[in-house]
């Protein structure tokens, strides 16, 4: 028999006669209804007609095509069942009716099959490249799930707002885009089962508030940071100036003014500055999750030899705990999720004018309005422009008259400042995510340069103002060097 016939007589004939259940034409129907959507979903794309919803990407390319593959896979339960059935009954039939390709309705049917199979496998195709793109997406990773919230919020005002999130957060290899999948899957469990964690706190996995920093699967900065930023670019120095306002009703300004020795690796190979002389293998040792604590460190000299800096508590010995090679997340911390204070948010508000400094006491008032606590960012929306208004009304009604707009503006910007740091449902407020940029707000660079970190020889790691930056100004008022410089 020539095996075409051969592939009828055994394959398309029982096919058709088991295919003819209940099961397995649900199954049929599932494939096609879900395959037409998305079909016509892409179609739509292309034409460029599409919101961003994050919701509308979940269902095209991840329920939709879950849907799709569960019809395919009912279609041969449904066979696999009738077939048992009938055997049990003894009802299988000695010969299956007839295929007769004479018979122009059959020979329809067999080219529908043939078609839809093509088309079943296109969209299977297709469906799991665009589900693997859109995983990718920052769209995914930041909206669809309100979790992340905080995170994307920030990282949509931070200057990497156009670097997508697995950039970082996965870097390149596919062993990392795997383990990244998996811990997003249980993340997205987590999430998913969420509402009935209550009921059964055993039992049912949830997930943490605020979420944990920091992330201890990152990967080194070599295969994340450094594919975008050469560290051997770096070099020389950076003017920093900071604006604060005091509490009076003049809300007085003031300027600090410093040379940050940034530094790197010059065209000579030095090492020098800043991002020169960690670039270095530091390593680190520390006692607590939040990388806050770090009693040891140990320097490996361009020489070859090392040197260990300790906590003089330790006696010498050394501790229990993470130990970690610095680089440039040990510093860079916030990178793409820059959470302020309260303060830094309000003077750089005011240093841009958006907050009007011309409204007396708008500084004190403002802080305290950031300030306080609000069950929600949909009451402290409500709050924070009525309370503004309620201070002038009864304090300085003159205001009120003279500079409404400035009083409604300086009520919705403070809001805002408080919708970017402080999150209720999320638990995180102003400090929850520290910086490790600097020395004065959080720990900082002072984790190790504290002073109490000695070597053998009895040198520490340094705590002098000067290794680190030249300050040129500390809260003057109008500061000299800054018309010197033409800046002011
Ligand atoms: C420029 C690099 C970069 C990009 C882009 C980035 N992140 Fe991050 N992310 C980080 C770093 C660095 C940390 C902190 C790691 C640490 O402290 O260990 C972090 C931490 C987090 C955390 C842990 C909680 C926290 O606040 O520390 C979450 C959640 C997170 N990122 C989500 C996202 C999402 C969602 C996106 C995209 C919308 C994104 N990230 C994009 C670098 C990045
Ligand atoms: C995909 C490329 C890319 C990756 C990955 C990346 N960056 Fe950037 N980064 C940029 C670009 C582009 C800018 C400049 C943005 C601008 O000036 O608006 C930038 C800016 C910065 C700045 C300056 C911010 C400022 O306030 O001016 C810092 C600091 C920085 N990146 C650190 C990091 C760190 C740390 C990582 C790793 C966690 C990282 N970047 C990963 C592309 C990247
Ligand atoms: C020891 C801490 C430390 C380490 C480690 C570190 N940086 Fe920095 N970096 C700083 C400080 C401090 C600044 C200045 C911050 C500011 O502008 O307020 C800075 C500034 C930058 C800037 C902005 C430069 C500019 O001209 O504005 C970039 C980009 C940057 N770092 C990238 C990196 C990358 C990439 C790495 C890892 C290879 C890294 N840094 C490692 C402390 C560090
Ligand atoms: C994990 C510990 C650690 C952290 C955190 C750290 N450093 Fe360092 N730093 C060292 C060690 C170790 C040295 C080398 C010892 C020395 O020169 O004092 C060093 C040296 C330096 C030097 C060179 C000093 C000199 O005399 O030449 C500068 C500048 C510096 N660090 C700046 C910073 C800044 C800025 C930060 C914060 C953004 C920071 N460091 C955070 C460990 C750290
Ligand atoms: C290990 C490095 C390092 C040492 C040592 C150091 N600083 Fe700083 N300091 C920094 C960095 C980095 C910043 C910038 C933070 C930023 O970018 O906002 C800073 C910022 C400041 C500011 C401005 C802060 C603001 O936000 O207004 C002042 C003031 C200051 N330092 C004072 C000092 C004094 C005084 C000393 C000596 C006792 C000192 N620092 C030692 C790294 C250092």
């Amino acid at each position: 028999m020539p095996a075409f016939l051969k592939f009828r007589e055994d394959w398309v004939r029982p096919a058709l006669f088991f295919g003819n259940n209940p099961i397995s034409l649900t199954g049929g129907a599932i494939t096609t209804g879900s395959g037409v959507t998305m079909i016509s979903y892409w179609l739509a794309e292309l034409s460029g007609h599409l919101s961003d919803n994050p919701y509308l990407g979940i269902i095209f390319f991840l329920f939709l095509p879950a849907l799709f593959l569960l019809g395919l896979a009912l279609i041969p339960l449904g066979v696999f069942l009738r077939r048992r059935t009938l055997k049990k009954a003894g009802q299988i039939p000695a010969e299956f009716p007839r295929i007769d390709l004479n018979d122009r309705i059959f020979r329809h049917g067999i080219d529908i099959v043939l078609v839809a199979t093509i088309v079943n496998f296109l969209v299977v195709a297709t469906a799991s490249y665009h589900g693997a793109e859109y995983m990718d997406s920052p769209q995914f990773c930041g909206r669809s799930c309100h979790v992340m919230n905080p995170e994307f919020t920030a990282y949509q005002i931070s200057p990497h707002s156009h670097v997508p999130c697995v950039e970082c957060h996965i870097g390149t290899g596919a062993e990392a885009y795997f383990s990244a999948k998996v811990n997003g899957t249980k993340q997205l469990i987590e999430v998913t089962f969420h509402p009935l964690a209550p009921l059964a706190p055993k039992i049912v996995p949830n997930y943490p508030t605020p979420i944990p920093s920091p992330v201890t699967s990152l990967r080194p900065a070599r295969y994340t940071c450094e594919a975008c930023h050469t560290p051997t670019r770096f070099d020389g120095d950076k003017l920093l100036v900071k604006s604060s306002f005091a509490d009076d009703a003049g809300n007085t300004e003031s300027q600090t003014v410093l040379i940050l020795h940034l530094g790197g690796v010059d065209s000579f190979s030095q090492r020098s500055g800043i991002h020169g002389v960690h670039l270095g293998h530091i390593e680190y040792i520390s006692t607590d999750p939040t990388r806050t604590a770090i009693p040891w460190v140990e320097r490996t000299n361009p020489d070859g030899s090392l040197t260990t800096y300790a906590a003089s508590a330790l006696n010498g010995a050394q501790p229990q705990g993470e130990r970690r090679v610095m680089d440039c997340i040990d510093c860079h911390n916030r990178a793409a999720h820059t959470f302020v204070t309260a303060q830094e948010a309000i003077n750089s508000a005011m240093t841009a004018g958006v907050i009007s400094p011309s409204l007396p006491f708008i500084h004190k008032e403002g802080l305290q309005l950031l300030n306080a606590p609000y069950t929600s960012q949909d009451q402290a929306r409500v709050e924070i422009p009525q309370q503004l208004e309620a201070f002038y009304r009864s304090q300085h009604p003159e205001v009120l008259t003279e500079k409404a707009a400035l009083v409604k503006d300086a009520g919705e910007e403070l809001y805002l400042l408080y919708s970017q740091n402080v999150f209720p449902f999320m638990k995180v407020t102003w400090g929850t995510h520290p910086n490790h940029i600097g020395h004065q707000e959080y720990p900082g660079c002072f984790r190790c340069h504290d002073g109490d970190h000695v070597a053998k020889d009895s040198t520490s790691i340094t705590q002098d103002c000067s290794a680190c930056h030249n300050l040129l100004a500390v809260e003057e008022a109008k500061p000299k060097v800054l018309s010197d410089l033409g800046i002011q």
